[in-house]
């Protein structure tokens, strides 16, 4: 790309004993709008600084850059600098219009003065030459993919009105091909980063099928109680030992019903992350400080290693506070008769290629999970707390521990034997800021 640029100026550069120098700073600046632009990720940030460079080489009072919008078949302004009216630079161009028509059989930047002489603008009506009149545009600049025009750049009119001169020209051609290049990287990219939302957003609905299915089924029973209680109550309503205990039952069947819900709504809640720069350590403690007079009245003592040196980590704190309350729960619940030990350690974790991850260990010894069980666990409705009110399971815990991990990028797995304990292992990666 650059190479290809610095050809363009060369050739039009005239030689004489400043050429050294001039070179060189041409050098720089084209070098250095490469390399910013190469490190920027956002659009209108990419988009305003090409159309601040352009103006500057073109010496101009604005300018305006405007992208190929396919969806709706237009092109689209996303950045815009110098005070301009709106009249004068609009928010879209028509496919049809002159100016677009002209670009795409010429394929070079346009000047107006160009224009005015040109044949092939007599032909097609004179168009292009009164609307850059009319928009107080000098010079019209083409971002051309092959046969593509993925976008353009308007440059009003030149401070001082400069002559055009073959310098200035072979500058903007080389910028406008950084430009280009740049457009067509972020291009690609957000179209990347669409559909992979749109795939997430997909696996999210088929999991939400699931879901509705099961929970469809799951509160079939329940609701057959209760609406048995309710049909035989009005008859047997002096029958104090059938209210009591069918009413006991009923209840609990409504809590059920209720618990249901609730996950289900935590579930479907679009869980987007809304990632803040976090101290995991921070977090862990505060789910650990949480869960501690119920671990205490079971009998389990915590252990924890809080690594001092992890990285800071994007996260978002509600949603990892729910995935390690969910864990240290399950944990606390495999060890309700027996008491026993629960250990949670974080370290900081180094992958290969350099990237820090957090990392977090929660082991118990409690029961155990069955190996055929062992596949299951993350699973929608998979519980094996069949204890009836409001200590039976939901077996969606898991699955929404899952889910939020795999919207961080991380990742979750976990060992366990019965009667010895299980361990689950988490890791984050360390986001930079
Ligand atoms: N630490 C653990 N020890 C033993 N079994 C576990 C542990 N964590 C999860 N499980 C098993 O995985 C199942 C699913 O867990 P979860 O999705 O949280 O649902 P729930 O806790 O409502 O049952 C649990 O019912 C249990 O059988
Ligand atoms: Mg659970």
């Amino acid at each position: 790309m650059l190479a290809h640029s610095l050809v363009v100026m060369t050739t039009h550069l005239p030689h004489t004993d400043i050429l050294p120098h001039l070179e060189n700073e041409l050098l720089n600046v084209v070098t250095q709008f490469s390399a910013e632009l190469g490190a920027m990720t956002d659009l209108t940030a990419i988009g305003n600084r090409i159309i601040q460079e352009l103006c500057r080489a073109g010496a101009t009072t604005h300018g305006a850059l405007f992208l190929l919008d396919r969806e709706h078949e237009c092109y689209r302004r996303v950045s815009m600098i110098g005070s301009v009216s709106p009249t004068l630079m609009p928010l879209t161009f028509a496919m049809d219009h002159p100016l677009l028509h002209h670009l795409l059989t010429t394929n070079r930047i346009i000047t107006r003065d160009d224009l005015a002489g040109d044949p092939q603008e007599a032909d097609a009506g004179g168009g292009a030459h009164a609307a850059m009149e009319r928009l107080q545009v000098t010079r019209l600049m083409p971002h051309f993919i092959k046969d593509r025009l993925i976008a353009f750049s308007l440059l009003g009119i030149a401070t001082p009105v400069a002559e055009e001169n073959a310098r200035t020209t072979s500058v903007l051609a080389a910028l406008t091909q950084i430009a280009t290049n740049a457009l067509d990287t972020i291009v690609l990219y957000e179209d990347l980063h669409r559909s992979h939302m749109l795939m997430k957003r997909t696996d999210r609905l088929k999991s939400l099928e699931t879901i509705a299915g099961g929970f469809a089924h799951e509160i079939r029973n329940p609701l057959t109680s209760i609406k048995t209680f309710i049909q035989l109550a009005p008859q047997r309503k002096d029958d104090p030992e059938f209210i009591h205990g069918f009413s006991k039952m009923v209840l609990d069947d409504v809590y059920r019903i209720e618990r249901l819900i609730q996950e289900i709504l935590d579930y479907a809640r679009y869980m987007e992350p809304k990632l803040t720069d976090e101290d995991f350590n921070d977090i862990v403690a505060s789910c650990l400080y949480f869960i501690d007079v119920k671990a205490n009245r079971q009998g389990i003592k915590i252990e924890k290693e809080l690594a001092p040196d992890l990285p800071r980590v994007m996260l978002d704190r509600q949603q990892i506070k729910q995935v390690l309350l969910n864990l240290l729960l399950n944990a606390v619940d495999s060890m309700a008769t027996s008491g026993g030990r629960l250990r949670v350690q974080t370290r900081k974790l180094a992958k290969p290629g350099g990237n820090m991850w957090v990392h977090i260990e929660i082991e118990d010894t409690g029961e155990g999970i069955h190996e055929t069980n062992l596949d299951h666990v993350f699973d929608p409705f998979f519980t094996t707390k069949h204890a009836s009110g409001e200590h039976e399971g939901t077996g969606l815990g898991l699955t929404i521990v899952h889910q939020i991990i795999q919207e961080h990028h991380g990742e979750i797995r976990v060992e366990s034997s019965v009667g010895v304990g299980t361990t689950f292992f988490v890791s984050l990666p360390a986001l930079p800021a």
